[in-house]
């Protein structure tokens, strides 16, 4: 899949939306995508300091509504709509420590983040798409979402789950517009969020990195390939899911993990 796609403009004319695209899995997929000829366009709180200048950059907190509306209304005006749309914006901000240690607060801020960030974009893009009967709507999820760790990442596990089932809903809902819907679960990947996780569970159980990593992944049963992914790695599946090559598929979740879901 990978060679073969990495020579191949498979989007040449498209145009895609890649969310929280400057850092980590996102900036991935924007490279990634750039590369197979789609015209991509990037959105992030903070302007990154190293752009990609055959991108096009908007700035734009997708937990803020007003926000939202601004971005749809630049990329309308620019580019008439997009063709496929990467919800990434997402991550890990409730402490640790299970359910007696979240407030209200800390729930309502998982879930505008890892949740009604896509939702609130789906609803601001989808028309065009449903009226252009054509589009692939992309949501990164989590294995967390199937696979809580209650004393680590409650709410965020809560709230991937909740997207996991709003994105088959909608891709029920689309499939006959000729709007797909699918949604990408990494497991552990090698961000830079995940390393300051690791740092930070380390510190607070007085333990050194290399064990806490060790201890979080015998948690959910380990890595059977033995190391997290790489960025590009999701970065080449999200590619093969929005290319023509994928176009069948709708309403599926894919795990990319390293084998470390450990269900059927
Ligand atoms: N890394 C992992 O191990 C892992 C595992 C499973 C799932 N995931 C999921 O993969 C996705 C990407 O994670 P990552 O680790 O690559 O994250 P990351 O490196 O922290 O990058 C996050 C991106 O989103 C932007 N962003 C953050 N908050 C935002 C907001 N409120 N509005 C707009 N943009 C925002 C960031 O830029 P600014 O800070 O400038 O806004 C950045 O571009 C997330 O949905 C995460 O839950 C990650």
């Amino acid at each position: 899949m990978d060679n073969q796609q990495n020579h191949n403009k498979d989007l040449e004319g498209k145009i895609a939306l890649v969310t929280g695209g400057t850092k980590g899995i996102g900036k991935a997929i924007a490279e990634r995508l750039t590369k197979a000829g789609a015209q991509v366009i990037v959105s992030a709180r903070n302007q990154p300091e190293e752009s990609d200048t055959s991108n096009h950059f908007i700035v734009a907190d997708l937990t803020q509504p007003a926000q939202v509306a601004k971005l749809t209304q630049e990329i309308n005006e620019k580019f008439g709509g997009i063709d496929i749309l990467i919800n990434n914006v997402g991550g890990l901000t409730a402490p640790s420590g299970g359910f007696s240690a979240l407030t209200d607060e800390d729930w309502e801020s998982e879930l505008q983040l890892n949740l009604l960030s896509g939702i609130r974009l789906d609803r601001a893009l989808l028309p065009k798409m449903i009226e252009k009967k054509s589009g692939v709507v992309i949501h990164i999820s989590s294995i967390s979402g199937r696979q809580p760790l209650w004393n680590v990442n409650l709410a965020y596990a809560v709230s991937k789950a909740a997207l996991n089932n709003y994105s088959k809903a909608l891709a029920m809902e689309l499939a006959d517009k000729g709007v797909r819907v699918l949604t990408v679960s990494p497991g552990a990947t090698k961000t830079p969020p995940m390393e300051k996780f690791i740092e930070d569970f380390a510190a607070s159980s007085g333990i050194p990195a290399e064990q806490a990593l060790k201890q979080l992944l015998s948690q959910t049963g380990g890595i059977p390939m033995g190391r997290m992914a790489e960025p590009e790695e999701v970065a080449s599946l999200v590619h093969f899911l929005v290319s023509p090559a994928a176009a069948y598929l709708t309403g599926t979740i894919y795990s990319i993990d390293g084998g470390s879901l450990p269900v059927v």
